[in-house]
């Protein structure tokens, strides 16, 4: 693709998107082969720059540069408590008119959250293990706010937790992250009509017992449904982000029968 064919494929992009074009955002992308992955309600888009593997997410109105430069701070956050280091934050370029992070390539694979929760059950474990590394030693903490197996990757040789955008968010008790991802992965595969499973139960129960052993925050233990849903309507920042996509949260999905079903198993992994 020539450099002009380039521009017009990204004003086509921005207009259809009802965005302005500011002149210096045009400059940044000129001469880079790219791929459009997508764009989004919450005011970002992010493309994938071929030539050098690298992915731009980008914004050009004022929540959305927000989200930029909270989650570039997310990323440094992280990568500084990455053990053994891992860096794959390139490039953050902040301005009035647009703003944008440029990423590495991850490499590894991301699970699909809504296959049944035994399937996915070692690659929790997995991310467990190295939530444990980024976040223990802090009773109060920063959080990922969006923590999925959609924002996991994983290779042989680590996980990567990606998409820091709620960072903005205000700190929370040790363990908001991990309740939230086992959480998401015993609600995510119903919301896409799967049925709860003998074994899926089973697996639920030993993951709750993790939390228990991580003396996370009784509150979250107890009663995560009502707590994710006051924690989330109080933050600015993540309730900013259920107004603008009423999907983006999955504790407000839910259905009832769900629900107590859940809370059953909660129950007896307490006793
Ligand atoms: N640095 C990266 N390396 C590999 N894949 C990426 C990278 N950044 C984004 N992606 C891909 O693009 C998808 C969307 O990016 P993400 O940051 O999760 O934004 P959002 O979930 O807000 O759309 C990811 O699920 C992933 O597949
Ligand atoms: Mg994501």
């Amino acid at each position: 693709m020539n450099s002009q064919s380039f521009l017009s494929k990204v004003k086509d992009f921005l207009i259809n998107d009802k965005k302005e074009i500011p002149r210096g955002f045009l400059k940044n992308l000129k001469n880079k082969k790219f791929q459009i992955i997508k764009t989004h309600k919450n005011n970002t888009s992010l493309v994938y720059m071929i030539k050098e593997d690298i992915f731009r997410k980008f914004s050009t109105n004022k929540l959305g540069i927000k989200k930029i430069k909270d989650e570039s701070q997310g990323i440094k956050w992280y990568q500084k408590k990455s053990r053994p280091p891992f860096h794959f934050l390139k490039k953050t370029v902040i301005k009035s008119k647009y703003g944008f992070i440029d990423t590495k390539k991850i490499s590894g694979v991301k699970k699909k959250s809504w296959r049944p929760l035994r399937e996915n059950y070692p690659f929790l474990l997995q991310a467990f293990r190295h939530y444990k590394k980024i976040f223990k030693g802090e009773k109060k903490t920063k959080i990922h706010g969006d923590l999925t197996l959609d924002n996991i990757f994983f290779s042989r040789k680590k996980v990567v937790f990606f998409d820091w955008e709620f960072f903005g968010s205000n700190k929370k008790h040790y363990g908001y992250d991990l309740a939230y991802l086992f959480l998401s992965a015993i609600i995510l595969p119903t919301l896409a009509g799967k049925k709860i499973s003998k074994e899926d139960e089973i697996y639920f129960i030993k993951l709750w017992r993790i939390l228990i052993n991580e003396k996370i925050s009784k509150k979250i233990i107890k009663d995560p449904f009502s707590f994710y849903i006051t924690t989330i309507k109080k933050d600015k920042v993540l309730n900013e982000g259920y107004k603008i996509s009423k999907k983006k949260f999955f504790p407000f999905l839910i259905q009832k029968k769900i629900k107590n079903e859940i809370n059953k198993l909660i129950k007896s992994a307490i006793c």
